[in-house]
């Protein structure tokens, strides 16, 4: 049976039993800051069982698009070392917003698997948590499943909260047995993990939210949520003991394969590449753009492990977004938005791709290198570092390629470098770090930002805020840049320094700050994109608008001293100022008005 049919199969059967049919929501959830991504059908109908919504109709089904990547469920790291682990996958779920409740679930759950699937009884397990009586009762005694194929099993296993907080519950599992052919054992036992006993189906019966201090209260009504990975039910279904070899994954790994001049449909970087070509497509879809926080860089992460397993492919070319087009002919009908968006989305992940891809080489350069000189089992922690912070590796995608090599990664020293950066960098936002920078054998910078606010100029120098100098500006954190030529006023007089950007190609280095050193220019900022390094040319632009915000308040200065004098009298001394876009300070010593009658004031007020 295809996935479409299966998918419409399970909407079918609990439509026919009263239960509304809803559409996926979005993998953004809606008002939800405690939740990264949604991971389960239930999130859209999270406050109807908190009782903060009301719904006309008791009964729900969906088939919800799930990621689950970063935050309380993640699979990412899982992808590529099992047959059923995903980053995006879609969930199967029926809900009673108070309506049935254990006895229902377990019902429909059964009946739909034996009798509408058609699956054997004696391949399916099913577990319960442990002190759930009433669910064990209903298993054993009413569906009489077989007690050698029953377990109890404690809270890690059996008890589904949705994240930190929200709403939770006790829960029974379904799992399907695919056979001594396949590695691993039943639930609760050494060798759970294997993909013999795969879980199918979760019956959650909803009856707690847990609070931010970890208390639990009951819901308002007892409800049910339950998940079914569909892609799994799918692998059951056609008699295949991965998902990856399933209808909506075959012809995707197929034209990746093709895309990638790859000939072994079994290579395991095809799969992943399979796997997140859905989570990164879809998140575009859902509006997240890779960035460096919170969810676009858990999209960062994923598109670039895709990206370097095509480079273990000996892909050496821009390849990802061209997968796009094979998801929307495999997955576009079921959701029509991912057509709508497609041009979109492989735009956005060819630019991702593109702008990694220049420093994946040399990266991998580096990793390789330190692999092949190890004595031990573990990459040392400053090489994990330089490579998030130079090369762009988020730290998972090094895990991943130690992984492989059945190393490990030293984590603690990763932490230690990281922290002696965030020192370096609040040292940095200190100017006294500029007065430090070592500039032998650089030229004054011609400075031409009276005349114009831009100008073509060079990289001749780029400072780690510790005064290390470097070859390319690092993928993350603050650089100090030296240009050979600036329109960029540097802070004198009181006056602040110029802000604005740089641009070349696709990189752009956004200037927070600009400082002098002896006729040295230097410019405060970070990459925001691409790629830069020394003798790179530049187009270095002054933000107009601050500028002009600046000159004025420095005129303004200028009337204020004078209206002063003139209103105080000319003893007014200027004891200094500060000009920024928004404000400006003068100062000037203040004298008692006894003094200034003594010495005569020209005027008083
Ligand atoms: N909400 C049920 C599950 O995700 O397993």
């Amino acid at each position: 049976m295809k996935s479409a049919e299966i998918r419409q199969k399970f909407l079918n059967y609990f439509a026919a039993r009263d239960h509304e049919i809803m559409p996926s929501s979005s993998l953004v959830p809606a008002n939800d800051p405690t939740l990264l991504f949604t991971n389960a059908g239930m999130v859209q109908f999270k406050d109807v069982f908190l009782g903060d919504e009301k719904r006309e109709r008791v009964r729900a089904t969906s088939s919800q698009r799930c990621v689950r990547a970063g935050g309380k469920h993640n699979d990412l790291e899982n992808v590529g070392y099992t047959a059923r682990h995903h980053t995006f996958f879609e969930m199967l779920g029926n809900f009673s917003f108070g309506d049935y409740f254990k006895r229902g679930a377990i019902q429909f759950a059964w009946e739909f698997l034996t009798e509408e699937l058609g699956l054997q009884a004696d391949r399916l397990w099913v577990t319960v948590y442990q002190d759930d009586d009433e669910a064990a009762d209903i298993w054993l005694n009413e569906i009489k499943v077989d007690p050698a194929r029953f377990s109890r099993l404690g809270e890690k296993d059996n008890f589904w909260a949705m994240g930190d907080t929200g709403p939770c519950g006790p829960c029974s599992e379904i799992f399907y047995d695919h056979g001594p052919d396949v590695a691993g054992g039943p639930p609760g036992s050494p060798d759970e993990d294997g993909d013999r006993y795969i879980e199918i189906w979760n019956l959650v019966f909803m009856q707690f939210e847990r609070k931010a201090d970890g208390s639990m209260t009951p819901l308002p009504k007892p409800s049910v949520d339950t998940g079914a990975g569909l892609e799994r039910i799918a692998a059951v279904l056609q008699q295949v003991h991965s998902n990856y070899e399933i209808d909506l994954f075959v012809e995707l790994i197929s034209d990746i394969a093709q895309i990638t001049g790859t000939t072994d449909l079994q290579n395991n970087s095809l799969r992943v590449i399979a796997d997140h070509i859905r989570s990164c497509a879809f998140l575009g879809v859902d509006g997240v753009t890779p960035s460096n926080e919170g969810r676009g860089y858990v999209l960062r992460r994923i598109i670039r492990r895709a990206v370097r397993h095509g480079y273990r492919l000996g892909v050496k070319e821009v390849f990802f977004y061209k997968v796009v087009a094979s998801l929307a002919r495999v997955m576009g009908e079921a959701y029509p938005e991912l057509l709508e968006r497609q041009t979109y989305v492989e735009k956005m992940l060819n630019e991702e791709e593109q702008q990694f891809a220049r420093t994946l080489e040399n990266g991998m350069t580096i990793l390789e290198k330190a692999i092949k000189e190890l004595s031990g089992t573990v990459i040392a922690g400053e090489t994990v570092f330089k490579l998030y912070d130079t090369y762009g590796f988020p730290v998972d995608l090094t895990a991943d390629i130690a992984r492989e090599h059945n190393l490990t990664l030293d984590m603690s020293g990763f932490e230690a470098a990281m922290e002696i950066q965030r020192d370096q960098a609040r040292a940095a936002s200190n100017f006294s770090v500029v007065e430090k920078l070592d500039l032998e054998g650089l030229e004054k910078t011609v400075f031409t930002g009276y005349s114009s606010l831009q100008t073509e100029a060079q990289i001749v120098a780029i400072f780690s805020p510790a005064n290390e100098k470097l070859d390319i500006v690092p993928a993350n954190g603050e650089v100090l840049l030296v240009l050979d030529t600036t329109t960029f006023y540097a802070e004198s007089g009181g006056q602040i320094g110029d802000s604005g950007w740089l641009e070349s190609g696709d990189a752009r280095f956004e200037i927070s700050d600009t400082q002098k050193q002896s006729e040295i220019f230097i410019h405060r900022g970070r990459l925001t994109s691409g790629h830069l390094r020394i003798g790179d040319s530049v187009r270095a632009l002054v933000a107009g608008n601050k500028r002009s915000a600046i000159t004025l308040n420095h005129s303004a200065t200028h009337l204020m001293n004078a209206a002063l004098r003139s209103v105080l009298g000319d003893h007014v001394l200027q004891k200094g100022s500060l000009v920024e876009a928004d404000r400006l300070r003068f100062d000037f010593p203040m004298v008692p008005l006894c003094l200034l009658k003594k010495f005569g004031a020209s005027k008083s007020r």
